[in-house]
């Protein structure tokens, strides 16, 4: 008889799968559920494609593509403001194996990190794949899902806490930290000793005037501070798992050692692809950017109109909408809301139990399909009102 380990069967079965495998099963299904761009590869990367076709059958090194490091290393020194080497670069499948990879090489069993709660739903296996101790900092509505840094201290416990993971900006809040909070969290590392993976994957969608600071660029941070980065949100990639972690001189060897045992290097075609894509203009991802906003515009004015009140999103492209005056679960409201009208969310609860009591909207939908989902949603509350 196959045996399936305890660890995986703790892995935490998420409704936005069988929300996937619905939408699949039912084209007609208007979605606000995707985590990922709907546009397509910006121009000059499907030609790039195409001609690099034949030329990337061969596994790169572990840490990656040297032109590839380098255009990175070039990049955070310009966007981010980390001074980094080539050495402290680690090209992995995306952002999230860069957590993993960070995980791997800083957390022993039992060792604790502190996750924003709500948070991205692949935050928490991914740590608890290694059984490291995991404590929640929560981020409440009335801050704008910002972190309060006396919140992360009174989690911290000084024997057994050793990283502190942050999002910004973040899924599913929409918010950019700001550079007054990262300060603050930078001294309770200091103070504490902690570690910090910054998963910055959104850093290039920000609105008005909300600026995304890199936490790996105040002053002391460099030793300390896991970045990570992604191509999937900035150049609509995500389906070639591309990003990279820069990462503390200390560790960085570690990292790429452990990479050679998950998935020995990044695909080396999405590689190339990525020095493509470091040396475009940035009119491609302000462009993606542009639309965004435009929707941005539309879906949270009638969100609050509709009487869920919707914190505007500074960042990402997600909003995040309290129903907790409906008396109903956030699952029970998704899976009604699918099987009524059609409309598919997300259930807050899916990203933490702080999540509960909210739903998560995409825009990274057309302007139209979320028009018309808006009406479905408003529809489906008047309906439940009466009743
Ligand atoms: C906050 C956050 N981090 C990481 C990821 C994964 O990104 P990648 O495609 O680079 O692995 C996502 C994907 O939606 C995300 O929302």
């Amino acid at each position: 008889m196959v045996h399936v380990s305890e660890r995986e069967e703790q892995l935490p079965d998420q409704v936005i799968e069988k929300l996937i495998e619905i939408m699949v099963e039912h084209p007609d299904v208007l979605s606000l559920g995707p985590g990922e761009p709907d546009f397509p590869l910006p121009k000059p990367l499907v030609s790039e494609v195409k001609r690099l076709s034949n030329q990337a059958n061969h596994y790169s090194p572990a840490g990656g593509l040297h032109e590839l490091r380098e255009a990175i290393c070039r990049k955070v020194r310009r966007d981010n403001h980390i001074k980094a080497s080539p050495h402290n670069i680690v090209v992995t499948c995306g952002a999230q194996e860069a957590l993993l990879l960070s995980a791997a090489c800083t957390l022993d069993v039992s060792e604790q990190i502190l996750l924003p709660n709500p948070g991205f739903m692949g935050f928490l296996p991914c740590f608890e794949l290694f059984n490291a101790g995991i404590r929640f900092y929560d981020l409440k509505e009335e801050r704008a899902f910002e972190p309060d840094p006396d919140e992360i201290k009174k989690q911290v416990d000084s024997r057994k806490t050793k990283v502190i993971l942050l999002n910004s900006p973040a899924n599913p809040t929409g918010n950019v930290i700001s550079k007054k909070v990262l300060e603050e969290i930078a001294d309770i590392a200091v103070e504490y000793n902690l570690s910090i993976f910054s998963d910055e994957a959104y850093e290039k969608i920000v609105y008005d005037d909300a600026k995304h600071v890199s936490i790996g660029s105040l002053n002391g941070m460099a030793d300390r501070v896991f970045t990570c980065q992604s191509f999937s949100k900035s150049f609509a990639m995500c389906g070639f798992r591309l990003g990279y972690v820069v990462a503390p001189d200390k560790v960085a060897e570690a990292i790429k050692k452990t990479h050679i045992y998950t998935s020995i290097c990044a695909p080396t075609i999405s590689q190339k692809l990525g020095i493509k894509a470091l040396s475009l203009s940035s009119k491609y991802t302000q462009a993606m950017v542009k639309e965004y906003d435009k929707r941005r515009k539309v879906i949270v004015p009638r969100l609050n109109q509709m009487g869920l009140s919707t914190p505007n999103p500074k960042g990402a492209f997600y909003t995040f909408s309290n129903i907790s005056h409906i008396n109903t679960s956030s699952k029970r409201f998704a899976f009604d809301l699918l099987k009524k009208q059609k409309v598919a969310v997300i259930p807050g609860v899916d990203f933490g139990s702080e999540g509960e009591g909210y739903i998560r909207c995409s825009f990274a939908a057309k302007l139209q399909t979320i028009e018309k989902a808006l009406d479905k949603i408003e529809k489906y509350l008047t309906y439940s009102e009466s009743r």
